[in-house]
């Protein structure tokens, strides 16, 4: 291979055919169950039938990708059960979910740092990764053990390598070679991102990928969210001009 070629990358969608982007980071879930005198868990049970929910109405909305911050690289700080519970609440997502979604159309990925998950967990990311792989009238990514932090030192670290050994030209890299050392590479930017549980902060969700997103922070815990919650967030996007740093047309 010449330092002219670019490295193999797996195949994009077509982006002509891209719709909405929304990212969501999906808090709130120990408060509600908490409000509620129950175990932080439940909160979590709950939030995951939301998911269900989301994707499903998602296509009506006019979203052809979601992505969801479902746990993140600082989440291991947790109570060892309150994580444990979390991962198996993951496995049995994805083994629920594996039908319905090839019934549906959805190709599911995960993005960030799965090396870090339990072994089994890891196989049936990758098994649902490719079990769904043809699947192309909606992309569900599903970030776990994911940080905008840790993605960018990773792939400043494949670049690295990339450099060392020849396949990549240190001048020549720029921002869509950066792009496409990313998780995310085969999905557009994010155009919307929301946060759900009334904080305004974006706790290391894809920071590289949201430079110009707009966002929208709404007090709903995530267990409160329905795709009508959704729809009134679209209205509230739509509404709004996006300039990227030009001036009104
Ligand atoms: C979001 O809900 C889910 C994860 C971070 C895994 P939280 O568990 O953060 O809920 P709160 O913020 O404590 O209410
Ligand atoms: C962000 O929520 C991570 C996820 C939703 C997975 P957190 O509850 O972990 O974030 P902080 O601690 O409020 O910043
Ligand atoms: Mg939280």
């Amino acid at each position: 291979m010449t330092l002219d070629q670019p490295l193999p990358r797996p195949p994009c969608p077509d982006p002509s055919a891209s719709n909405l982007h929304v990212a969501v980071i999906m808090d709130g879930n120990g408060r509600w169950a908490t409000n509620r005198g129950w175990p932080r868990l439940v909160g979590h049970r709950k939030g995951a039938e939301r998911v269900r929910e989301l994707a499903q109405a998602c296509p009506g909305l006019g979203i052809r990708y979601l992505t969801l911050y479902a746990f993140s690289t600082e989440n291991w700080k947790r109570s060892t059960e309150e994580v444990l519970g979390l991962m198996s609440l993951f496995a049995r997502y994805i083994k629920r979910e594996a039908g319905r979604m090839n019934k549906e159309g959805v190709r599911l990925r995960f993005i960030g740092d799965r090396t870090r998950l339990d072994p089994k967990l890891q196989a049936l990311c990758d098994w649902i990764e490719a079990e769904t792989a043809q699947n192309d009238r909606f992309f569900l990514s599903v970030a776990l053990n994911y940080g905008g932090r840790d993605e960018i030192t990773r792939a400043t670290r494949a670049m690295a390598r990339d450099v060392a050994e020849g396949r990549l030209e240190a001048d020549r890299i720029d921002e869509a070679t950066i792009s496409s050392y990313l998780d995310t590479s085969c999905l557009p930017e994010p155009d919307l991102v929301v946060r759900t549980s009334g904080e305004s902060r974006v706790s290391n969700f894809l920071l590289w990928q949201a430079a110009y997103s707009e966002y929208v922070f709404t007090p709903v815990l995530w267990p409160d969210f329905t795709p009508e919650t959704m729809r009134v967030i679209l209205d509230t996007f739509l509404s709004r001009e996006r300039r990227f740093g030009g001036v009104p047309a």
